[in-house]
């Protein structure tokens, strides 16, 4: 076994794990109903779809749009888990509340807070909405536990989990089918239970969102911004074949403009910074050696293509000093 959190056990066999998995949620659960946040990341997907298998209509995923995904997003996990894998998915429409929450906040810790407080309030409140529960589920795996400074060799890496924290009004008993699992286990029973490659090879995306890569205030202009410049850096890297090769690879909104020229006379506009690494569990991190014709291709698409961005900025830090995302 790696301590990466990446690497399988050799000869590890996902169908016999899902068999029994299956067999054992069903036992522990019987009839009760059971609720799962889902975020559209690799470890909440494969979780929902495991316990679906198990448990079938007695699933409800809730998915909330806080407003801080990439684009596209919302529109691909409903399309992809409710649509391709049909489980039963409420969605949510909360990017007003969220937005809300995060005016006039610029500390990233602060953000973070809001978010995760916000998150767990709504969905409480869906919840309730919904019905009587009896079972939370949750995407845990086996890096997590080890991470947030729980399990034997605790070494404190994340204070923040994925999907904002465990809303503990509820009560609810807890199914985490995935927590002795590496992630590379985990892509393997997703992809034995159908899920797309797409989702199972996703880029870590963290639970805050764009917020976290928005440096300062949070507003619905600077998301739309940063969006559009985040879905040519994903594209061109996907298009070059650097984005398995890669970590994570987005664009961040430094909040700074500068002077610039165009045609039409001088531009004082946006900044946009890719953010492009090479890692194996997100601990240390080194910025990834991208071709300059590629870095190139994602400046001049960024600059003709996204209104108000005249300058586009490489990140040649690693980790440490510096972290991955950049508040
Ligand atoms: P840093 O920026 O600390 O990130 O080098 C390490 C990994 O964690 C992700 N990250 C987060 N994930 N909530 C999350 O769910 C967060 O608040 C958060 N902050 C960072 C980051 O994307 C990277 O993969």
């Amino acid at each position: 076994m790696s301590d990466k959190g990446e690497k399988c056990r050799d000869g590890w066999d996902s169908a016999a794990f899902i068999t029994k998995e299956v067999a054992d949620i069903r036992a522990q659960v019987g009839t009760g109903q059971l609720i799962c946040g889902l975020s559209g990341g690799v470890d909440s997907s494969v979780a929902a779809a495991l316990v679906q298998r198990a448990v079938g209509e007695q699933l409800t995923c809730v998915f909330v749009d806080n407003g801080l995904l990439r684009k596209g997003e919302a529109e691909y996990v409903r399309d992809t888990l409710a649509g391709k894998l049909g489980l039963k998915l409420v969605g949510v429409e909360a990017q007003e509340r969220f937005l809300q929450g995060l005016a006039g906040v610029t500390d990233p810790e602060l953000k973070r807070k809001i978010i995760g407080t916000e998150f767990i309030h709504i969905f409480e409140e869906e919840a309730a909405k919904l019905g009587h529960w009896d079972y939370l589920v949750q995407g845990t795996i086996y890096p997590d536990i080890i991470e947030s400074g729980s399990g034997p060799g605790a070494c404190l890496v994340k204070s923040h989990h994925n999907v904002g924290g465990l809303p503990e009004n509820m009560k609810l008993k807890l199914i985490e089918p995935l927590r002795k699992l590496y992630k590379d286990e985990v892509r393997q029973v997703g992809a034995e239970l159908g899920l797309p490659d797409e989702l199972l090879w996703r880029h870590p995306f963290p639970g805050p969102g764009l917020a976290v890569r928005i440096v300062g205030e949070v507003t619905k202009e600077r998301l739309a911004l940063l969006r559009e410049a985040d879905a040519i850096v994903v594209d061109e890297i996907k298009k070059a074949g650097f984005y398995r090769k890669t970590w994570q690879a987005f664009a961040v909104l430094p909040g700074l403009r500068s002077v610039g020229v165009r045609e039409e006379g001088r531009t004082y506009t946006h900044t946009i910074g890719l953010r492009v690494v090479t890692s194996r569990d997100a601990m240390k991190a080194d910025w990834a050696r991208l071709p300059h014709d590629l870095l190139a291709t994602i400046s001049s698409r960024i600059t003709g293509e996204v209104p108000n961005v005249n300058r586009v900025v490489y990140d040649i830090t690693s980790k440490p000093p510096a972290t991955i995302e950049w508040e």
